[in-house]
């Protein structure tokens, strides 16, 4: 049976109505550009994150970039950025001359090591950007203590993280900044690009608003230069359709995840990862590597945080295994992705330009390892077994 990694027209069949009614409430209203649906979405994130202000905004990318320019980030300055997580992150610094500078990440879950973080720290260092990677928040307790000994701005790159929960609260909403997705493939996806920026600093909040609309106010008068960086009302009103939906595909992801946990890990050569193993938990220092080593490693969960599991992301062990996995999957017709084939330091583009990419060696190995399999709400429990049995197959086989 073919399984497909996403499949967004089961999520959408069901809201069709709901969506054609928010298409012709745009419509008929007249105003396309921040109209109504445009503000009552801002108000429902906001309320939904529990965050002070929340502006829509045209993509995850520009929501990076936009709070990036709100804190005046340019040439000269240094930024923090995980070497393991999608292009945008460093993308943006990059775009405004400023310098990204490279840190490791946790093999276990995958985000930032902030001692890697403490290491490259410098007198030009202006920020640093957590990304809460696959769904799963990064070390903020270690991110906001580097940034308040450092005077450093956190802008946390929560772009597969909306829903996601650190210590109770939402990721996104601790430091200056929160910028998140609405990428169609994201837990909250819109039908097009679109994004989100968040912040509790009202003289942020200010100066964002106004840099999103070309760094103009009043009308005509331009005292910044800034961009178009608004979301389209009609993707407002079409996320809003899907707002009330998404604690029910967050728990349906969080089942997926925990019925793959409990069949994969009754393999031999399958483990999950341990909580000791995460650069985060207090014993990880002195803990030794599990044996035998497995063949492949199953994500896990922080007990301390909310997962919703954007990517069930496995690590499979050993050189061309991964790649072999793929094909296997590829032959069976099931949907996989490698998210990220490459670590940043490595790519080309930043050969020149970012920094701190020669002790990436764990975001390295990653690269070569991971493979995400599919977690979507709408997999049926014949899919997902269909998978499940696909990866025993193949560690029984190798
Ligand atoms: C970690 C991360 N940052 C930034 C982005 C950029 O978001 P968008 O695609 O909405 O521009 C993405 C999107 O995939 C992402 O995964």
């Amino acid at each position: 049976m073919p399984v497909p990694l996403f499949d967004l027209k089961r999520q959408h069949a069901p809201l069709e109505a709901e969506f054609k009614a928010a298409f012709e409430r745009v419509l008929h209203s007249g105003l396309y550009i921040l109209g109504p649906d445009h503000a009552e979405f801002e108000r429902e994130c906001a309320r939904f994150l529990g965050v002070k202000h929340a502006l829509g905004i045209s993509s995850g990318t520009d929501a990076l970039l936009l709070a990036l320019m709100a804190l005046n980030i340019g040439p000269g300055d240094e930024v923090l950025v995980p070497a393991f997580t999608f292009f945008a992150t460093a993308g943006c610094v990059s775009r405004l001359g400023a310098t990204p500078v490279f840190v490791d990440v946790c093999p276990a879950c995958f985000n930032l090591d902030v001692a890697d973080a403490v290491k490259k720290t410098t007198k030009k260092t202006k920020a640093i950007i957590p990304v809460h990677l696959f769904g799963q928040a990064a070390d903020l307790d270690g991110v906001l203590a580097l940034a308040a000994k450092h005077k450093l701005a956190v802008i946390e790159d929560a772009a597969q993280s909306f829903g996601t929960r650190y210590s109770g609260k939402h990721a996104g909403t601790l430091g200056q900044f929160g910028a998140y997705s609405f990428f169609p493939t994201k837990n909250l996806g819109a039908l097009g690009d679109a994004g989100l920026l968040v912040t509790n600093d009202d003289a942020l909040a200010e100066r964002a608003t106004i840099l999103r609309v070309h760094g103009m106010k009043p009308k005509y008068y331009h005292p910044f230069i800034g961009g178009n960086f608004r979301l389209d009302t009609l993707q407002a009103a079409l996320l809003r359709v899907k707002l009330p939906h998404f604690a029910s595909y967050t728990k349906n992801r969080q089942a997926n995840a925990v019925w793959y946990t409990e069949r994969l890990s009754r393999v031999p050569g399958i483990a999950v990862t341990r909580p000791q193993d995460c650069h985060m938990h207090p014993e990880h220092a002195t803990t030794a590597p599990a044996i035998p080593a497995p063949k492949i490693t199953l994500p896990a969960a922080c007990p301390r945080h909310e997962h919703i599991w954007n990517q069930f992301t496995l690590r499979v062990h050993g050189p061309g295994r991964r790649d072999a996995l793929l094909a296997h999957f590829q032959q069976r017709k099931i949907g996989a992705e490698i998210y990220y084939p490459l670590s940043l330091d490595q790519q080309e583009c930043f050969k020149n330009q970012g920094r701190g990419g020669e002790s990436c060696n764990r975001s390295r190995i990653l690269a070569g390892e991971v493979l995400s399999i599919p977690i979507f709400p709408e997999l049926t429990a014949g899919e997902r077994a269909e998978v499940a049995q696909a990866i025993e197959d193949f560690v029984r086989q190798g």
